[in-house]
């Protein structure tokens, strides 16, 4: 007798079988895995399309965001806006998120023991979306993408890979807003993403 009878998915392992967004945010919950729970007004999870083709990570929410929920709606976050849009994309097409979700007090930077905490959830979000390629946005989104301690400055312009998707690091906008000299820079990352994201490199 063949298995004709029996449905498809109980032939594939659960863990086979990707996890939505949805179920990663209600997993997340009203997290308290680390000490940035204390100063939250909200936890910022990340937006866009769960079907997008680029994703674009930062490093984590600064006082906008955490006033909000949203990624990048602060000053950094205008400048991405105006990034995406001389990608010619809208953000509703793209996602956008964070390694880490809660604020960190003062925007200090992120405590290791608070990256390892909150790290896998940003790994089981690319694993649902499965982009054609990733911006990492500054050197915390690259060292954890890449398990790299290098400099933006030396891995940037180059295709690395998370879990077998195309990884471009470059500068945090929060720096091209100091360094606004670096944008030629920037512009040649996003051309590069672009290049994968269309599927000709
Ligand atoms: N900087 C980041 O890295 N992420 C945000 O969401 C906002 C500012």
């Amino acid at each position: 007798m063949g298995l004709e009878w029996l449905p498809l998915q109980a032939l594939q392992h659960p863990q086979d079988i990707p996890e939505t967004l949805e179920q990663i945010r209600a997993d997340l919950g009203e997290c308290v895995r680390c000490r940035l729970h204390a100063d939250r007004t909200h936890l910022v999870f990340g937006e866009g399309s769960p079907a997008a083709k680029v994703v674009l990570v930062g490093e984590g929410p600064g006082q906008e965001e955490d006033r909000l929920g949203r990624p990048f709606v602060g000053a950094a976050g205008k400048l991405l806006d105006l990034i995406i849009a001389a990608m010619g994309r809208r953000r509703h097409e793209i996602y956008i998120c964070n390694v880490i979700k809660c604020r960190p007090p003062g925007n200090r930077n992120p405590h290791p023991d608070e990256i390892q905490e909150c790290g896998p959830f940003l790994r089981r979000q690319l694993r649902a979306i499965r982009p054609k390629a990733i911006l990492a946005l500054g050197s915390f989104a690259a060292q954890f993408l890449l398990s790299s301690q290098q400099p933006i400055s030396k891995i940037r312009n180059r295709v690395h890979q998370f879990e077998g998707i195309p990884v471009v690091p470059t500068y945090h906008p929060a720096y091209l807003l100091r360094n606004p000299i670096q944008k030629r820079q920037v512009w040649e990352d996003v051309q590069l993403l672009l290049s994968l994201a269309r599927g000709k490199n």
